[in-house]
């Protein structure tokens, strides 16, 4: 089933060893430093110069961060790297003065600086950690990390296990390739990589033994990529979406779809016998190639008890009659171009867009930062109707609330706090509007996002 993989994206699992060891965080009371700086891995393979990155901790993905539900986290961000920085904290339900956007929520934290957060995290799940301040950039040299919440009572299982994903263009001598700011990433599908990363190895590969209950956490930490997965060897129930607990487990389909910034937890039987190696295998267009290479030894091979759902975060219902309602419409790019929109209060063609750097709009309005998309009051439901009139895929990513799609017959997706809208589709989100702030809507294309593709709501 699998194939060998092209020169670049697959290395020996050689590479695997370079990687300083990860510094999980304990839970106590003492803030605890995050530091941002310069570092250095072997990435590319064995052969190539290690890559020069930027990291938190020195660590590509940085530290596990781990927590118990209903904890505080306290953690002082230091910022060593050469830009200004910030740090979110992506699909926490999270006081808006600690969501890290920098111009909106808090002041950037300048080289040399420090920045404290300190929230409480009210809900368990999969979460993680990156860098919301030039983060076409940041993001691509390595500045995010796993944020893991526990269920105080968490499903019984072998290993717990995050499988952070990313992608990252590197040129012919191994370092991240330049520019960030290339019209042709802005303007068509952002920047994708050549070399497919698993907790930062090419290779990444974990022993488990037959009959082992996994629980598989997927995080697609890409700047653009969609990653489209598969499962080998493995008997898995999707247990959560985005953080969020599935009212009942469903079973793993063929293909995952995982577009930039969201997760999928899994509870995975390992079926591979003894000796076999069993695999989260990621798709494109010239085949299947292995993310993550799990080598089975002999186990117990226990009959398992079927997968229940995991216990449910707070909850806050939403009720669509009476709604408050917006419409976003999302124009742009290659292939269809703007003709003009708004851009910092003045009316802009699209060649004078296109030389600022700017191809996308919402609403007629290219990064909106000024007024809000909508207004709602503390605990009204909101709608938005959203239609993707590019030609390109977009993941539309909600801060600090998750919201559930309304599906064609009226019913109610699951939570999620990101969206992959197709070209040309239309869909409709909503979500209770239970935390106040002004709270950005955006593109997780993060070159989409650089180009003009956010706006913000306001919770009052
Ligand atoms: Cu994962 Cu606005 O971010
Ligand atoms: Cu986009």
């Amino acid at each position: 089933m699998l194939t060998r993989r092209r020169f670049l994206t697959r290395a020996t699992a050689a590479s695997a060893a370079v990687l300083a060891p990860r510094a999980g965080l304990a839970q106590d009371d003492a803030p605890r430093v995050l530091r941002a700086a310069a570092s250095r891995a072997q990435i590319a393979p064995p052969g190539y110069p290690e890559t020069a990155l930027w990291t938190f901790d020195g660590s590509l993905p940085g530290p596990e961060l781990r927590f118990m539900q209903g904890d505080r986290l306290r953690l002082d961000v230091v910022n060593d790297i050469p830009q200004p920085t910030s740090v979110h904290w992506h699909g926490i339900r999270i006081d808006n003065a600690m969501d890290g956007v920098p111009g909106l929520t808090q002041p950037p934290i300048a080289p040399g600086e420090t920045f404290a957060y300190d929230f409480a995290l009210p809900d368990a799940g999969t979460y993680w950690y990156h860098s919301h301040a030039q983060s076409v950039e940041q993001v691509e040299r390595g500045l995010y990390g796993p944020l893991i919440v526990e269920e105080p009572d968490a499903p019984e299982v072998d290993a717990d296990i995050v499988l952070l994903l990313d992608d990252i263009r590197l040129d012919q001598g191994g370092e991240v390739a330049e520019p960030f700011d290339s019209g042709f990433d802005r303007s068509h599908a952002g920047r994708i990589g050549n070399v497919v990363l698993t907790n930062g190895q090419t290779a990444f590969s974990r022993e488990v033994r037959q009959g082992d209950r996994l629980r598989l956490r997927l995080i697609n930490a890409a700047n653009a990529r969609i990653f489209e997965l598969g499962l080998q060897g493995l008997d898995a129930m999707v247990v959560a979406l985005d953080g969020m607990p599935l009212a009942a487990p469903e079973p793993a389909a063929e293909r995952l779809v995982l577009a930039p910034a969201q997760r999928i937890d899994l509870i995975a039987d390992v079926i591979a016998g003894n000796g076999e190696d069993a695999f989260v295998i990621h798709y494109d267009r010239d085949g299947g190639y292995a993310q993550a290479t799990f080598p089975v030894s002999a186990g117990t091979a226990a009959a398992r008890a079927p997968v229940s759902a995991l216990p449910p975060n707070p909850d806050f219902p939403i009720t669509l009659a009476g709604a408050r309602t917006a419409t976003l419409l999302m124009e742009g790019g290659a292939m269809r171009g703007l003709s003009g929109a708004m851009f910092n209060g003045e009316r802009r063609d699209g060649r004078s867009l296109a030389e600022a750097g700017m191809f996308w709009a919402l609403n007629g309005v290219v990064g909106r930062t000024v007024t809000p998309l909508i207004e709602a009051a503390l605990g009204e439901t909101v709608r938005i109707g959203m239609a993707n009139d590019t030609a390109f895929a977009h993941a539309m990513h909600l801060h600090g609330m998750h919201f559930s799609e309304v599906r064609a017959d009226g019913s109610l997706g699951p939570l999620r706090d990101t969206l992959l809208m197709a070209p040309g589709e239309t869909r409709e989100i909503a979500f209770t509007a239970h935390n106040p702030g002004d709270w950005l809507l955006h593109c997780h294309m993060l070159s989409h996002h650089a180009a003009g593709m956010g706006t913000f709501v306001r919770v009052t």
